[in-house]
């Protein structure tokens, strides 16, 4: 059975964010089903494409042009089918860093974490929603993660992290509306991958069992499931790798 058996034959998707644990194997799964047309790869620093079908291309989602441009280069020949947003920042080495309570909250680390969570992914439907293919289910997914949920955050803690999830949960359900009303069969939906062994979560998935730690690949083959079984009446959802929803 094709990976994307729901959308028209031959999809063609993008990935933003291909450089990442997740992203990368996004990618890889797309490329290896023939079900599957052309997989653009979007980075900062281009991925090495080695199937023939994928194409490597820079993108910097905090950079308005740059994020026209990709969406000009992926929409070229014909339009696109499936956009997945797996970009996101927790930390980054020397600076950036979850906090653990209100004394470590600062102006910049709250606007850096909000900047590459929320306000990339949003410039990034902006300029890709009106690129998906009429008349056929598409989808647009934005990788977020549960503890995005504001019902569910019984922990405290992360705060630029969480807020910046929850304020991409509040974009995209926004823009999901706007967009059923253009491209009716087109779903805009976040999509929470579980927690995954990649660079952005391995300082802190210590004490998570063995069991609830996902390879990128097999978090990559959950999403594109859940993608796949999507309905138009999910579009501004919130859903976990197994399909569950997720409340706001
Ligand atoms: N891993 C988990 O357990 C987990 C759990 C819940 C949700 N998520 C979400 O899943 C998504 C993918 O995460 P991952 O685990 O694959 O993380 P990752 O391996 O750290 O990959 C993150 C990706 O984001 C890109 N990125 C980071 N900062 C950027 C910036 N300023 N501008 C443009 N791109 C930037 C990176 O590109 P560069 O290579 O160019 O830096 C990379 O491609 C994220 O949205 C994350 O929040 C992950």
């Amino acid at each position: 059975m094709p990976l994307l058996s729901s959308m028209t034959p031959s999809p063609h998707a993008a990935i933003i964010g291909a450089s990442g644990g997740i992203g990368h194997e996004l990618v890889s799964l797309l490329a290896n089903d023939r079900g599957v047309g052309r997989v653009f790869a979007f980075s900062r620093v281009p991925i090495p494409a080695r199937l023939s079908k994928v194409e490597a291309h820079v993108i910097d989602i905090t950079a308005e042009e740059s994020v026209r441009e990709a969406a000009a280069v992926a929409s070229a020949d014909s339009p696109l089918d499936l956009v997945i947003v797996s970009s996101g920042i927790l930390h980054r080495a020397g600076t950036l860093q979850p906090e653990k309570s209100m004394r470590e909250l600062s102006p910049a680390n709250l606007l850096e974490s909000f900047t590459v969570n929320a306000v990339g992914p949003a410039i990034v439907a902006k300029h890709f929603l009106p690129v998906l293919r009429r008349g056929q289910k598409t989808v647009f997914a934005a990788l977020s993660a549960r503890v995005g949920s504001i019902t569910d955050n019984r922990l405290g803690g992360w705060a630029s992290y969480r807020a910046s999830k929850a304020a991409l949960n509040m974009l995209m359900k926004t823009l999901a509306i706007e967009q059923a009303r253009r491209n009716p069969q087109s779903i805009v939906t976040c999509l929470h991958p579980g927690t995954v062994d990649t660079p952005l979560s391995r300082p802190y998935s210590g004490r998570v069992p063995a069991s609830r730690l996902f390879t990128p690949t097999r978090a990559a083959g959950h999403l594109l499931e859940v993608i796949d079984d999507l309905k138009l009446d999910d579009a501004g959802g919130f859903y976990a790798w197994d399909g569950k929803a997720i409340e706001y």
